[in-house]
């Protein structure tokens, strides 16, 4: 029976470390052909090497999603290599939390970059494909931040609202094309994302809560896979996992 996983073309953003890669290594297994980009670029070819090795099928492209340049580009690859785009994980983020008083606006501006721009960058250059297969699956990833706001993570939680509301216009928008819309809100998961705060102290306290709290990586490949493999005519639009131990 199939998993409505193998053969499909999936291009995954922020794969060089933590969930896109923990998706990238569980679709690929699965019989995906996975197209990785994220700006550390060795990292990205290093995995792609290791899946091509197990026999799978993977193709690094060196990309920085805050440029829809590089994010067409990076579609464009997939169907040239693979000759459809089937599935697209916005995965790329970060996460520099600090209170707005400290007025860090590049890190705002980072924010507001990639964990929205590069989002919609993502849906733009895979929507004419998906229109004319008349079908296609756009994955956005939010967080409980997208629920929730908190002090001192405000304008993540900005970027993760607006993940969230992107995704819901998305899916009423392309429901015409036959396109699935899934948004996945994580809660604390154990990858690289508190080394992107730049306050010391806001550093030391996400450690600290992630070393006790987070849960590994491939609890957001499963969710990934879990909205994939429904037939075509199932659209699992929202999925929230966090930590079993986690209060917020
Ligand atoms: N971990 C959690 O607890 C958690 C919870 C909720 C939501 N999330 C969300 O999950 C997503 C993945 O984060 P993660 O937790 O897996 O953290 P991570 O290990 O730090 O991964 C972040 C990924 O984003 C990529 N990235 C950052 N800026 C980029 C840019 N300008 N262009 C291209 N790629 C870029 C990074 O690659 P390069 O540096 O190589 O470019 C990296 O692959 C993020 O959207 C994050 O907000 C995480």
């Amino acid at each position: 029976m199939s998993n409505n996983i193998e053969g499909k073309v999936v291009v995954i953003t922020g794969a060089s470390s933590g969930m896109g890669e923990a998706a990238a290594r569980h679709l690929a297994v699965q019989g995906a052909s996975v197209v990785l980009g994220a700006r550390r670029i060795e990292r990205l070819q290093s995995l792609a090497d290791e899946l091509t090795n197990q026999g799978g099928k993977a193709l690094a492209v060196e990309t920085d999603v805050t440029d829809p340049n590089q994010v067409q580009r990076l579609v464009d690859e997939a169907v040239q290599t693979y000759g459809r785009v089937d599935v697209i994980i916005n995965n790329a983020g970060l996460m520099p939390h600090s209170p707005l008083e400290r007025l860090k606006i590049d890190d705002w501006n980072r924010m507001i970059d990639v964990n929205i721009k590069g989002v919609l960058y993502g849906i733009a250059a895979v929507i004419p494909y998906m229109k004319e297969q008349k079908g296609g699956h756009i994955i956005n990833v939010s967080s409980v931040a997208g629920h929730k706001v908190r002090a001192g993570g405000v304008v993540y939680a900005a970027t993760k609202h607006a993940v969230r509301v992107i995704s819901e216009g998305l899916r009423q928008e392309v429901k015409p094309y036959n396109i699935r819309t899934t948004v996945i809100s994580p809660g604390a998961v154990d990858t690289e994302l508190p080394n992107s705060a730049t306050e010391p102290d806001v550093a030391e306290n996400l450690h600290k809560f992630y070393k006790e709290f987070a849960i590994p990586a491939d609890s957001f490949a499963r969710a990934v896979a879990f909205a994939m493999s429904q037939p075509e005519e199932v659209d699992i639009n929202e999925i929230l996992f966090r930590p079993t131990r986690q209060e917020l």
